[in-house]
C-alpha cells in the first residue's frame, strides 16, 4: 500500500499522514478525528504544538468508533530542545505518551538540532521558543537516551528532524539504533534534493513538512522570498494542476509521495482535509517530475544551516 519501510525496525510507515502544528487546541480533538475519517493514518505531533491531549481525543474517538485500530495509526511525536539532557529525554517523551493517551509512539524524532536550557513542566509546559537560553548537550547523550526509548519498547523507531548532512553523517558513525526518518523541509521552492539522496543512502526515510511552502514569503526577507510567486498561484503547477483536473495541492503532495517522501499537511479545513488525502489515484509524468524538481529556488522557512543565528536571551 501507500507506505514507506522503515529501518531497522521494519515497520510501515504511511506516505500520507496529518500535520497538527498550528491546529487550534480547541478544535483539535475533533479535527485529527476528521482526519482519520478521511484516510489518513500518520499523526504528526510534537509536545511544542501544544495540543497533544487533544489530539489524543481525537484518536480515542476514532478508535471507539471503530474507524480505526491503534495498529492501524503510525504517531510520531517529537522531543523539544529543552529536553536534550539524558534524564529529560524520558521525562519529556512520557509527558507526550500520557497526553496522547497511548502506551506507545510508532516514531520519535529530535525536533531541533538545538539545546536549549531546561524549563520544568510545571514552569512551562508545552514549551516555547521564547525566553531560550543556549545548553549545549552533545547530540550522541540526546541519542543514547533516545535509543533506551526504543529498548523500553514505549517508542518502535526514533529519527531526527531539521539535521543537516554533516550532523546526520556524526550522528551515523555512532548511532546503536540508526535513525529511521529524517523530517525536513520539502517543497518545490525547497526540493532538499542532494540531502533527501543522501538520507535514502544511508537507510532512512523521509517526511517532508511545509509541503506548501512557507506561509508568509514576505516575513522571510530574503531577495528570492521577495520575488517567489505563493506556490497556490505558481503557473507551472496550475498547468499541471488542471492537466490532472487537481488541486495545486495535490499535484505537490502526489509529487512528494512519487518522490518516495512521506508528506504532512495541515488543514483545519474539512474540504481541504478530504482534498490533500485523495492523491492515490493519478501519476504525474516524468516530464511534470522534472518540471517540478526544477522549481528548487531554494527557499526555506527553516534553516538549520543558520541556527546559530537564532537570538539567545540570558
Ligand atoms: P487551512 O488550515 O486553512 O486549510 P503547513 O505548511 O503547516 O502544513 O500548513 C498548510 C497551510 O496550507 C495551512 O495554512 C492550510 O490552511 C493551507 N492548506 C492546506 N491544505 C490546503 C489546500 N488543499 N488548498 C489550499 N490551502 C491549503
Amino acid at each position: 500500500t501507500h507506505s514507506l519501510t522503515l529501518h531497522p525496525g521494519g515497520h510501515k510507515m504511511p506516505l500520507l499522514g496529518f500535520g497538527t502544528w498550528k491546529v487550534p487546541k480547541d478544535s483539535t480533538a475533533e479535527i485529527v478525528y476528521k482526519a482519520i475519517e478521511s484516510g489518513y493514518r500518520l499523526l504528526d505531533c510534537a509536545c511544542d504544538y501544544g495540543n497533544e491531549v487533544q489530539v489524543g481525543q481525537g484518536i480515542k474517538k476514532a478508535i471507539e468508533a471503530g474507524i480505526v485500530t491503534r495498529e492501524e495509526l503510525f504517531v510520531t511525536s517529537k522531543l523539544w530542545n529543552t529536553y536534550h539532557h539524558k534524564e529529560h529525554v524520558p521525562l519529556a517523551f512520557n509527558r507526550t505518551l500520557k497526553d496522547l493517551g497511548l502506551d506507545y509512539i510508532d516514531l520519535y524524532l529530535i525536533h531541533f538540532p538545538i539545546s536549549l536550557k531546561y524549563v520544568p513542566f510545571e514552569e512551562r509546559y508545552p514549551p516555547e521558543w521564547g525566553n531560550m537560553q543556549q545548553d549545549p548537550v552533545p547530540v550522541h547523550e540526546t541519542w543514547a537516551a533516545m535509543e533506551e526509548l526504543v529498548h523500553s519498547g514505549k517508542v518502535r523507531n526514533i529519527g531526527v528532524s531539521n539535521f543537516t548532512a554533516i550532523l546526520l553523517m556524526d550522528l551515523l558513525s555512532y548511532a546503536k539504533v540508526k535513525p529511521a526518518v529524517l523530517h525536513i523541509e520539502v517543497h518545490p521552492y525547497l526540493n532538499n534534493a542532494d540531502l533527501i539522496k543522501f538520507a535514502q543512502s544511508q537507510g532512512l526515510q523521509i517526511t517532508g513538512y511545509s509541503n506548501f511552502g512557507p506561509a508568509s514569503y514576505v516575513e522571510l526577507g530574503s531577495p528570492a522570498a521577495q520575488n517567489a510567486v505563493p506556490l497556490f498561484k505558481e503557473e507551472r503547477l496550475s498547468k499541471i494542476a488542471a492537466h490532472h483536473s487537481k488541486t495545486i495541492a495535490q499535484i505537490i503532495l502526489r509529487w512528494l509521495v512519487q518522490n518516495k517522501v512521506a508528506v504532512i499537511p495541515k488543514s483545519s479545513n474539512p474540504v481541504r482535509i478530504a482534498q490533500n488525502a485523495d492523491i492515490f489515484n493519478f501519476e504525474l509524468s516524468a516530464e511534470e517530475m522534472k518540471t517540478i524538481n526544477s522549481m528548487n529556488i531554494p527557499l526555506r522557512l527553516n534553516d538549520p544551516a543558520g541556527y546559530a543565528n537564532i537570538p539567545i536571551y540570558a
